[in-house]
């Protein structure tokens, strides 16, 4: 049987969630995703009308299918943890079973069980702001959005990971080294994953035979990244002082992804592994 795999942070082709989904497709898993309730009409939409279609192109020419797209807000553990005024929001009062604990509910029911969760999303309301200048509210929602949802997603899909499966997130060099303009938290929050990926690796391993990595990544320009704002500046940064002078391919990322979550990377667990044209070895812009 082939893998089957459950995408958190798919809500269009441009983006790290995409990438991994395509390349875990083209090493034939069966892909299932999660996509952010508010973008989740957009996103199916754009699915049914075939906008997706040149970028759903794998190398033997086939399409990739997306078997199922799960609503999810990975904010919220359980229904009981949804204020009224989301609850009440239109965008999510259309769908339902949005809760990380409920979406794991559903691919049980659906599918019984899976052998790959990769977790590709983040959110900062206060990224644009210097930390100095951030909120504890700010501070705390990216935590959440950002940090806690990978500990939730891994808390409820674990039970229903067949063993010698893995997972996998996405993080950002800003945790270790200062980069101005990545703000809101968002900086602690990856320091936060980091430290977690450890951590998840160890109780992860022991309780259910599950690897756990996370993969720096360098600078792309997704829809994520440009809310951002300074997403254009860091990607010339990359070019004029990474080893290796090229444009970062999301694809890279995701075939680094697709490793890491098979059996060719059965001894690697609890790593941060940079996928960055090698900018983070670089201790001087040249
Ligand atoms: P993206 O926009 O493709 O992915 C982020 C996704 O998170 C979006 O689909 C968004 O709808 C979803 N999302 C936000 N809040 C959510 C929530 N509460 N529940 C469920 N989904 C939610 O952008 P990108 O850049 O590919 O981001 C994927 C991961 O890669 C993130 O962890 C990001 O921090 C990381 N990363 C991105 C870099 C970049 O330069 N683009 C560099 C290094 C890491």
């Amino acid at each position: 049987r082939g893998k089957r795999a459950f995408i958190a942070g798919v809500a269009d082709d441009n983006g790290y969630g995409w990438a991994i989904a395509k390349a875990l497709a083209a090493a034939g898993a069966e892909i299932l995703v999660g996509t952010w309730v508010p973008a989740l009409n957009i996103f199916e939409t754009s699915l049914r009308r075939g906008k997706f279609d040149e970028s759903r192109k794998l190398p033997d020419g086939s399409l990739m299918e997306i078997v199922k797209v799960y609503p999810l807000d990975a904010v919220y553990d359980s229904p009981e943890d949804v204020p009224e005024d989301v609850k009440g929001n239109k965008r999510y009062a259309g769908s339902s079973n949005w809760t990380v604990k409920e979406v794991a509910e559903s691919v049980k029911n659906d599918f019984g069980s899976i052998d790959i969760l990769v977790h590709s999303l983040a959110n900062g309301p206060e990224v644009t702001k210097p930390l100095l200048e951030t909120s504890r509210r700010g501070y705390l929602a990216a935590l959440s959005a950002s940090s806690y949802s990978f500990v939730s997603l891994l808390q409820h899909f674990l039970p229903i990971m067949n063993p010698g499966g893995a997972s996998i997130s996405l993080t950002y060099i800003a945790s270790e080294r200062a980069i101005p303009g990545y703000g809101g938290g968002m900086s602690s929050a990856k320091a936060a994953l980091e430290s977690d990926t450890k951590v998840l690796a160890f109780e992860a391993g022991r309780k259910g035979k599950i690897r756990v990595n996370t993969i720096s990544a360098g600078p792309l320009g997704s829809r994520a990244a440009k809310a951002i704002g300074f997403i254009e500046k860091m990607i010339e940064y990359s070019y004029v002082n990474a080893p290796l002078q090229k444009e970062l391919l999301a694809d890279e990322v995701g075939n680094t992804a697709a490793f890491l979550v098979s059996p060719l990377a059965s001894a690697i667990t609890g790593s941060t592994v940079y996928v960055d044209n090698g900018l983070n070895t670089m201790g001087l812009a040249v």
